[in-house]
């Protein structure tokens, strides 16, 4: 069965619109099942209509490659944890790059030199696909620790960068003037070189904005893919791509009070987050007070209302069902329990939210910064689950951190604050905690799941 070309056009259409539609449903958790699902529809009404329509000429070998496509996938989203995601979706905008590199430079070979138009799409293609391919790789390897977190600097790095800039956009242009293959060849090669280059000064904690730029980049170049084989549903996708992408970077940025350039150029956060571990000692030394899980939970089960602030830390324990145990818990001795996300807590946009909605806990309860902000200084208890940065009044306070003017949860207003840490460590910025300091602060010491457990407990244990 073919398709006519009509009848593509209208599916094309379609996907389209479920494409826009799941966007749209992704931006609350409520509806982000929802626009998940417009997206598979949108995705299988896409592939088929592209499977049946006239380009076609041989089912095997794309059989073969779906097949063993769907099989990497099935087993990778399988095994993959929440925390690892974001170095999956890096690995996955490297194929993206590459596929925009591999379609352009085989369109060039199959068609010649077919005009000074599309060999500019050509070389966008290649530029934009090389650079998001060797890119997202140096980005993978940094999260899941193959490479160091550290920035690695070198001087004369942004001369060199520039350098390679220029002249990979100057063999782009003689390429598409010329239909030079050594032109192509050496834009290509340069092309995958400022990818690392660009990547290997930027911190591991980085990370997350990189990719989502990254992201943006892939979109651009599926874009340019959409040009070189006619396919208006691959621009559209393109564009949707890159313009979320780019949009989120800035959100994230925003939310840090970082500007991109600072982000690109920087070379902040190590990545590896380590200090000086020794926990208790260390506390006491420098003045800061420390509280056992008997404590906290004494002042929990008298509260009328706990705010918990979870962090990266949740993310790393796998605390989430915990916590929905503990504010079933304490809902049942009549205390209100509420959630507060800050945008970039934990390590990729809506990393709690995906992790609260995981352990079922409803929506209702989980509130987002500015809403919740007002009512620290009515709450009894702030239970800081594994963040350390979002809750940071030096970003207020201090004018010298690097950290100042990022908005903040106000936990510190809260009557009684408890910090769930395993040690004296910073969090991602590397930037030490004022609020550890504060007279109504206390830390638990402890891996944020077992102290959790261990509240529970001491709750259920413990008679009304
Ligand atoms: P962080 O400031 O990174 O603090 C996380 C804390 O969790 C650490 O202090 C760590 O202390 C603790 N922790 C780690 N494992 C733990 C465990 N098993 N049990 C208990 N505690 C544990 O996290 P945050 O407050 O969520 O802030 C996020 C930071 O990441 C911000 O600075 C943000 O700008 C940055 N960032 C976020 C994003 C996005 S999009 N979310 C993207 C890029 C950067 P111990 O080691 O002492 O346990």
């Amino acid at each position: 069965m073919e398709l006519s070309v009509n009848t593509q056009a209208v599916a094309y259409l379609a996907s389209a619109i479920l494409f826009i539609l799941a966007l749209k449903g992704l931006t609350h958790p409520a509806t982000a099942r929802r626009g998940n699902f417009y997206g598979i529809i949108g995705m299988v009404i896409a592939v088929t209509a592209t499977l049946f329509g006239h380009e076609v000429q041989a089912y095997g070998l794309i059989a073969a490659g779906v097949a063993i496509g769907a099989v990497i996938g099935v087993i990778l989203a399988m095994r993959i944890q929440m925390t690892a995601m974001p170095q999956l979706v890096a690995a996955l905008h490297s194929f993206v790059g590459m596929a925009a590199v591999l379609v352009a430079i085989g369109t060039f070979f199959i068609t010649g030199h077919p005009g000074a138009v599309m060999m500019g799409e050509l070389s966008a293609g290649i530029i934009i696909g090389a650079i998001t391919c060797t890119g997202s790789v140096i980005a993978f390897g940094k999260l899941q620790g193959l490479l160091s977190g550290a920035p690695v600097k070198f001087a004369g790095q942004h001369l060199l960068n520039a350098l390679l800039g220029i002249a990979t956009l100057g063999l782009g242009v003689y390429f598409a003037m010329t239909g030079s293959v050594w032109a192509l060849a050496i834009m290509t090669l340069l092309a995958f070189v400022i990818g690392v280059t660009l990547i290997i000064p930027i911190g591991g904690a980085d990370m997350p904005v990189v990719i989502s730029m990254l992201n943006s980049y892939s979109g651009w170049a599926a874009a340019a893919t959409g040009f070189t084989l006619h396919n208006n549903l691959l621009i559209i996708v393109g564009a949707l791509v890159g313009f979320s992408g780019a949009i989120l970077s800035y959100i994230m940025c925003k939310a840090m009070n970082r500007s991109i350039i600072n982000v690109v150029f920087g070379g902040f956060g190590s990545g590896d987050e380590t200090g000086d571990p020794s926990a208790g000692a260390l506390a006491a030394s420098r003045g800061v007070k420390s509280s056992s899980v008997e404590d906290a939970v004494y002042w929990m089960e008298d509260a009328n209302k706990v705010i918990i602030i979870p962090g990266y830390g949740m993310a790393v324990a796998q605390a989430q069902h915990s916590c929905k145990e503990l504010m079933e818990l304490l809902e049942a001795r009549g205390v209100e329990v509420k959630f507060a996300i800050h945008p970039v807590a934990g390590r990729m946009p809506g990393h709690m939210n995906v992790l609260l909605a995981e352990a079922d806990i409803p929506y209702d309860r989980v509130l987002e910064m500015d809403e919740i902000n007002p009512e620290f200084p009515g709450c009894d208890v702030a239970l800081v689950v594994g963040a350390n940065d979002v809750v940071n009044p030096a970003a207020k306070e201090d004018k010298t951190s690097p950290i100042y003017g990022m908005p903040i949860l106000e936990a510190g207003k809260a009557r009684q604050v408890f910090f769930l840490k395993r040690s004296m460590r910073p969090g991602y910025s590397g930037v030490d905690n004022l609020l550890f300091y504060k007279e109504n602060t206390s830390l638990v010491f402890g891996d944020a799941k077992d102290t959790i457990e261990g509240m529970a407990n001491a709750l259920k244990g413990s008679a009304h």
